[in-house]
């Protein structure tokens, strides 16, 4: 697109004619609105969690998880300050639950995960079930279920929220509703779907009721031992290394219909090839160390960071020991429209 045709006093006076009328040349911001690609003022951003933790353990001070609602400190992309955004389209956050703490009960349009990253025995309940988590697990509380979480442990657990909440903000879709009780009442035992559903067999005569997996703890023993056992026939993707992605397994979609997840694994001294895809992407570093170049930019990461690759940005990964990331992103929501693209090298 070329750029805005120049401005005469003829055309200012149109301009100015026109505005009272609630319209406005679209030639004047043709070059802004359609652009040759992807433009996001996102930029890439990383938390160390070494630097973050003392903050965290602080708002434990200063505030109960039950006053709060959830005390989480929001990771905010430094281009959308104010926003409550880590790229466009994805929340993230990081939750503190300290020993006896509750979460109260709630339910929302808006559809979570979280990623455990500090302590263990803390438990998140969805719909009656409640599953007990470990750093590396991945659990959804689904859109318009409700949940709850409790940290019945003797340490502070720290778990990194990722939502849908500027998705669904954009989209003036938000609902939410406050539990008549702290903690919902328990009907099923740990571990039921996750046998039910997440064994490679479903129910025989199970229907699906939501777009999201009936299975909401993905334990990262299980995700480990699978990259453990596929990295023995050494078959790298020069971008990703090893990578999987987190499916549904009653339809082999992604996990959640809003957001994306995945994990891989980078062997040691990997040295990736140049990627770009058009949704920006939230990491986590699990194990390992080694750096997301982006331009000019190096993250340096190292278990427990967070960081942030924004859209249609190239970049690269190089792994100094053998490390695993997990990410989240928009991508099933843009496969879905028809707009996701990827370019490599
Ligand atoms: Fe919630």
């Amino acid at each position: 697109m070329n750029d805005a045709p120049p401005r005469t006093p003829e055309r200012e006076a149109f301009y100015r004619e026109l505005a009272p009328h609630h319209m406005a040349p679209l030639w004047e911001v043709l070059h802004a609105l359609i652009t040759r690609e992807p433009l996001t003022p996102c930029v890439p951003v990383i938390w160390h969690y070494d630097e973050v933790r003392p903050y965290l353990l602080r708002s434990g001070a200063l505030i109960t998880a039950k006053e709060a609602e959830r005390r989480v400190l929001i990771l905010e992309n430094p281009a959308l300050a104010g926003k409550s955004a880590a790229t466009h389209t994805l929340y993230a956050g990081l939750q503190l639950i300290l020993p006896g703490e509750v979460a109260p009960a709630h339910r929302h349009s808006q559809s979570a995960l979280r990623f455990v990253i500090e302590g263990e025995g803390a438990y998140t309940a969805v719909d009656g079930e409640r599953t007990y988590m470990s750093p590396g697990d991945f659990i959804i509380t689904p859109s318009w279920t409700w949940h709850d979480h409790g940290n019945d442990s003797d340490k502070p657990m720290v778990w990194l929220d990722g939502l849908d909440i500027p998705l669904v903000s954009f989209l003036d879709a938000g609902f939410m509703e406050p539990g008549n009780a702290e903690t919902q009442m328990v009907t099923r035992p740990p571990g039921d779907s996750l046998a039910r559903y997440g064994a490679g067999l479903l129910p025989v005569d199970w229907q699906p009721s939501s777009k999201t997996s009936p299975v909401f703890n993905y334990p990262y023993a299980r995700t480990r031992k699978a990259l453990e056992q596929m990295k023995r026939q050494q078959e790298w993707d020069p971008c990703h290394g090893l990578k999987l992605r987190y499916v549904n397994p009653a339809t082999g979609e992604h996990a959640m219909p809003t957001m994306s997840s995945f994990m891989q694994l980078l062997p040691a001294d990997f040295a990736g090839s140049s990627y770009r895809s058009t949704d920006g992407v939230v990491y986590v570093c699990v194990e390992g160390e080694g750096e997301t170049r982006i331009g000019g930019e190096r993250l340096h990461w190292r278990p427990r960071d967070v960081f942030v690759v924004p859209s249609w940005a190239s970049h690269s990964h190089h792994a100094r020991t053998e490390s695993v990331l997990f990410s989240f992103s928009d991508r099933t929501v843009q496969e879905k429209l028809g707009l996701w693209r990827e370019q490599r090298g």
